[in-house]
């Protein structure tokens, strides 16, 4: 794979993508086995960079942003496509793109802003000028170049860029099949997703929580689908909730899950969920086993004096949708919210989570779902992350080589439902094991 660096190449696809016929690269057999997969694959800066290239957007569908964060023509945000710094923008139009925040001059950045409006970019540096879309408008002074010829001169663009019911994936792959094609059996679990609004709108909501931690980004997608944790890594999470009250939330995973109805299922393509909606019974079961919440009995009360019957329905809303869907290699919807997984360095990692609200529900729905959004991030997510550190800690010791994702591999759990979907108990490690697949794919050279 190799960049094009002849300055004629700009602004559309200045990609030379590989030959799909090219042989495929055998190195990863060795440290990928079925119920193991080798430290190096977490420590090694060499394998990162390749990552960052192959499985980021090189070859593979990545998450870059939700339609609601560029809601207007000229609308813009800055996110990242593996280490890429990528805006994410509308044009007058209201069609989207997404090219590199990269100057075409000498690579700075030309958009320093999370967010906001623009129908073109001034790069702070010299003041070349580009629209939204990449085209060059124009550099001061341009008789210095002689006769400029702006086609020559464009913003790098993300070739395809494809929204699934307002999620926004790009690739620099020209050969992949269409987004909806790729989440397959993914797509039916984002639809419960979004259709949890009685208007199947979601809107990702001003600011996002950003945390980060010293570990592979690859630490958060092995936990993003693991039922075998949560009773020992948020034991105090549950103790907390135990005493203040009779919620029910989580405290399933610390009973014999295996046996229960909780499944997790692998979906094909690196995607997987796990589905604890099982466990809940009927109309408000959602809302009565939710941890306390500062003020809920107010807006309870409110939602039930002005909506009767209808009210259950209602305050399950305000609640996490109970599945944990994660979209390889970046996304995961897990409760109501929208977590980004952005690589920064094989041994740091952002993650960034971002609040929905839904349309068609009162806006005691849409508040309370904010205080249901607070609870995890700031309450479970520190124990994940400390368990990332620790494990890239661990992982420091060269002689013990292998991490395991063998839970499951010798049981009955497995069952196949249709077109390869595996279910097994919730504690199974198959998630590991079929994303694993995914990237071993993709870090081989496919292209679709
Ligand atoms: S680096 Fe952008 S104008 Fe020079
Ligand atoms: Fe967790």
């Amino acid at each position: 794979m190799t960049l094009q660096n002849s300055p004629s190449h700009a602004p559309t696809t200045t990609w030379d993508a590989p030959q799909t016929n090219a042989p495929l690269d055998d190195r990863w057999s060795d440290l990928i086995q079925h119920d193991r997969v080798h430290r190096t694959l977490y420590v090694d800066p060499a394998v990162f960079d390749e990552e960052m290239v192959k499985v980021f957007g090189g070859q593979s569908w990545v998450y870059l942003a939700h339609e609601s964060q560029v809601p207007d023509p000229n609308s813009f945000l800055s996110v990242r496509m593996g280490l890429r710094p990528v805006i994410v923008t509308r044009d007058r139009k209201g069609g989207l793109h997404a090219v590199f925040n990269r100057c075409a001059h000498r690579a700075a950045t030309v958009c320093r802003e999370e967010s906001g409006t623009a129908k073109s970019f001034q790069c702070p540096y010299h003041g070349w000028t580009f629209r939204n879309t990449g085209e060059l408008v124009g550099a001061p002074w341009p008789s210095g170049y002689g006769e400029l010829d702006k086609e020559r001169f464009g913003l790098t663009v993300v070739p395809r860029v494809e929204s699934y019911r307002g999620f926004i994936f790009g690739t620099m792959n020209t050969d992949a099949p269409p987004v909806d094609e790729w989440l397959g059996h993914a797509r039916p679990w984002l639809d419960y997703w979004i259709d949890r609004s009685p208007t199947s709108e979601v809107a990702v909501k001003s600011a996002a929580y950003r945390m980060g931690y010293r570990g592979n980004w690859k630490l958060a997608f092995d936990n993003a689908g693991d039922g075998y944790h949560p009773a020992f890594s948020h034991r105090s999470l549950l103790e907390m909730a135990s005493r203040m009250g009779d919620s029910k939330d989580m405290s399933y995973f610390g009973k014999t899950p295996d046996d229960g109805p909780m499944k997790v299922y692998s979906l094909g393509n690196g995607h997987s969920v796990i589905d604890q909606r099982p466990v809940y019974e009927g109309p408000g079961s959602f809302w009565a086993n939710q941890r306390p919440q500062p003020g809920r009995e107010r807006f309870e009360e409110k939602v039930r004096a002005e909506h009767g019957d209808d009210a259950d329905r209602l305050l399950d809303l305000a609640i996490g949708a109970q599945i944990n869907l994660s979209i390889f290699p970046n996304l995961l919807v897990i409760g109501n919210q929208i977590q980004v997984v952005e690589p920064l360095a094989v041994d740091r990692t952002q993650l960034t989570w971002h609040a929905t609200s839904i349309g068609g529900v009162p806006d005691e729905i849409n508040t309370m779902r904010m205080r249901s959004q607070e609870d995890f991030p700031a309450f479970g997510e520190p124990d994940d992350q400390a368990n990332f550190e620790e494990a890239q800690r661990g992982l420091a010791a060269p002689e013990a080589e292998w991490v395991f994702m063998n839970r499951g591999l010798d049981t009955d759990w497995q069952t196949i439902e249709h077109d390869g979907v595996i279910r097994s108990a919730v504690t199974d490690e198959i998630h590991m094991r079929g994303y694993y697949e995914e990237w071993q794919r993709r870090m081989r050279g496919a292209q679709r």
